[in-house]
């Protein structure tokens, strides 16, 4: 199967500072990848050079055959590490804003947006402003509105930091739902390995900065996935530890 992403061999470089150092991955159409690695590494500048809102010192992004550009942000959903409402939009508004980018207004971007909106389960909030959500529901309206525009690749980073564990669990669910419906490509930064396990097909694992790809591993177990499952308690006891590692070097 051909790639829907290739990263190959990402350097990049703040002034003195080296945070990629030739980070290599492909990403396969319908697949879920999550990206793990120690605070400060490189997650979230690796997410933005893929959107193309970061270049490379080195190396390349091939999406869809093509470096990253203005144009492709259409076919690619962002959900980035703080939610980024507008406050000053409803959630409705908030849904609407990437449809408002595509140029898709009137009654069918409407639709959209309060189908997206009922599918991540805020139905009834549409009017409602980002201050008057709990922090939960407000990751929920930034995934619908990355999801409304029925992009063909999802990037998420952390989009379920801060928040309690079981509306963290829930979300999980929900998110595994809607990727089953719809197969969109994900990929999904996250600190929390177990979370990583339960959604992924693959899990990255990430060296500590200058990062580096230290692991690829395939996530076997059939789906729903069971936490307390002996499969799946030994996976992510292996992750940690390889995490463990690179912040105790
Ligand atoms: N625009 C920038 N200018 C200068 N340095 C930057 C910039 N963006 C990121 N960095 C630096 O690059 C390094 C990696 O940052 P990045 O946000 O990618 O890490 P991260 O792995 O996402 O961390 P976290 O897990 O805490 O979200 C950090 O040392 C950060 O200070
Ligand atoms: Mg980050």
């Amino acid at each position: 199967m051909k790639p829907e992403i290739i990263a190959d061999s990402l350097v990049k470089r703040f002034n003195d500072l080296l945070v990629l150092n030739h980070v290599s991955f492909n990403v396969y159409p319908g697949e879920f990848l999550c990206i793990v690695g120690p605070s400060g590494c490189g997650k979230s500048t690796l997410i933005r050079i893929l959107l193309g809102l970061e270049k490379p010192d080195e190396g390349r992004v091939e999406i869809h055959g093509h470096s990253p550009n203005p144009r492709m942000c259409k076919c690619i959903g962002y959900v980035p590490q703080d939610d980024a409402l507008f406050p000053w939009r409803t959630v409705l508004k908030n849904v609407l804003f990437g449809l408002e980018l595509k140029n898709e207004n009137g009654e069918k971007a409407l639709e959209k947006a309060h189908q997206t909106i009922k599918m991540v389960g805020l139905s009834g909030f549409e009017n409602y402003y980002p201050h008057q959500l709990s922090g939960g529901m407000r990751k929920r309206v930034a995934l619908a509105r990355a999801v409304a525009v029925d992009p063909q690749i999802l990037l998420m980073d952390e989009p379920f930091a801060n928040i309690d564990a079981q509306t963290r669990a829930l979300l999980q669910v929900e998110l595994m739902n809607i990727w089953s419906r719809l197969r969109k490509t994900v990929v999904f930064v996250t600190h929390n390995v177990e979370e990583a396990v339960f959604l992924a097909d693959r899990v990255l694992v990430l060296t500590k900065r200058p990062a580096k790809v230290k692991a690829e591993i395939p996530i076997e177990l059939p789906r729903p996935r069971k936490r307390l499952s002996p499969q799946f308690i030994s996976v992510r006891e292996r992750i940690i530890r390889m995490l463990k590692e690179e912040v105790s070097i």
